[in-house]
């Protein structure tokens, strides 16, 4: 696909070499990340880093990637502080937002919100999540993260067998990356979840029909053998119009250290899009494993700055000269980074 000037609104936008040339551009964004070096390639753009439902990492990481390569953020955190709650229409916003705006990034709670935004604006949006929908940067974010925990392994994407855990009816985060995977070869996805909250059928009938594995179950500890991977998911309570039968699975599917070692090999990647719930009635995935070499969370955090300094880049097409305004970083810094 030509990046410049595109929207980013679903990961079945991507072809397998579109993909490579994220991860490609990724890389090279390291010493930015990492704080070693300075670029003003964005100098004078401005962010407009919209978010109509609750987050953290995704936001402030979009944010920083943007800071990153010079550019500038002006955010909409609530829909309170919106003329949304004027009754302003998706269209009249993303008609104003996107003259103030090189770049957007928009979050909001309901399916095809952001594709609707997209269409009426002026300058490129991405999907920062829509609804239960889909998260691309996110898919993004995680197939890489994946392709560096399991090169460290000596394992590839193609051929790796995957769990995915929880809430997989809600989870915007597992509705993407398995549509993701759908472009690698011979994934094995073991999907376990309640009965109730199992993946869209329409999304595991695409996996099958691409020669892909899919097992889904409700039983975790069978489940969790022989995977490269384990992916786990919160109980996505907000999605639930009955928020008490959120209760009923809070807790149900969780990953501690003595479930860890009993079932899984010893080399499987840990991972959660995050948050995860650490209340104790649902703790998906519990404190003990916080030292495991093989807990990718914060590792996954960190290379999303990556993979959304790479999206900038190549939406504005200045992939290619990040580094011609670079510098030495000007402040005392300590390496955090793995
Ligand atoms: C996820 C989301 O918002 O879909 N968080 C994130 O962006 N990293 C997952 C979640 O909220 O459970």
């Amino acid at each position: 696909m030509d990046f410049r000037g595109a929207h980013i609104i679903s990961v079945k936008q991507f072809e397998r070499a579109d993909v490579d040339q994220v991860f490609q551009v990724a890389d090279n964004m390291e010493p930015y990340a990492h704080r070693e070096k300075v670029s003003k390639v964005l100098d004078g753009a401005i962010l407009g880093n919209m978010f109509f439902e609750p987050s953290t990492r995704t936001r402030v990481s979009f944010g920083c990637a943007f800071n990153l390569l010079g550019g500038d953020v002006r955010e909409t955190t609530d829909v309170k502080t919106s003329s949304i709650t004027k009754g302003e229409s998706l269209y009249d916003t993303a008609r104003v937002i996107s003259g103030y705006s090189d770049v957007i990034v928009m979050r909001h709670p309901q399916v095809g919100s952001v594709a609707e935004f997209a269409k009426a604006s002026r300058v490129p949006v991405i999907n920062g999540g829509d609804g239960p929908n889909e998260h691309p940067s996110q898919a993004l974010l995680d197939l890489y993260t994946i392709k560096k925990e399991l090169h460290s392994r000596q394992r590839a994407i193609d051929g790796m067998h995957i769990a995915m855990v929880g809430d997989l009816k809600h989870g915007r985060t597992v509705h993407s990356l398995s549509q993701l995977l759908f472009l690698y070869k011979d994934i094995k996805f073991t999907l376990i979840s309640p009965e109730e909250l199992r993946m869209p059928t329409e999304i595991v009938a695409e996996l099958k029909a691409a020669g892909h594995v899919v097992i889904e179950t409700d039983d975790m500890e069978t489940g969790l053998h022989d995977n490269d991977t384990v992916y786990l998911t919160r109980i996505q309570e907000e999605r639930f119009t009955n928020k008490l039968e959120a209760d009923i699975y809070r807790g149900r599917f969780r990953l501690n250290q003595a479930i860890y070692t009993r079932n899984c090999q010893p080399n499987t990647v840990i991972m959660h899009p995050l948050p995860r719930d650490s209340r104790e009635d649902a703790n998906e995935l519990d404190n003990d494993l916080n030292q495991h070499p093989n807990l990718a969370i914060f590792r996954q955090t960190d290379n999303g700055v990556l993979v959304r300094m790479a999206l900038f880049a190549l939406i504005l097409d200045v992939a290619d000269k990040v580094d011609l305004s670079a510098k030495p970083v000007g402040w005392y810094t300590e390496s955090r980074f793995e």
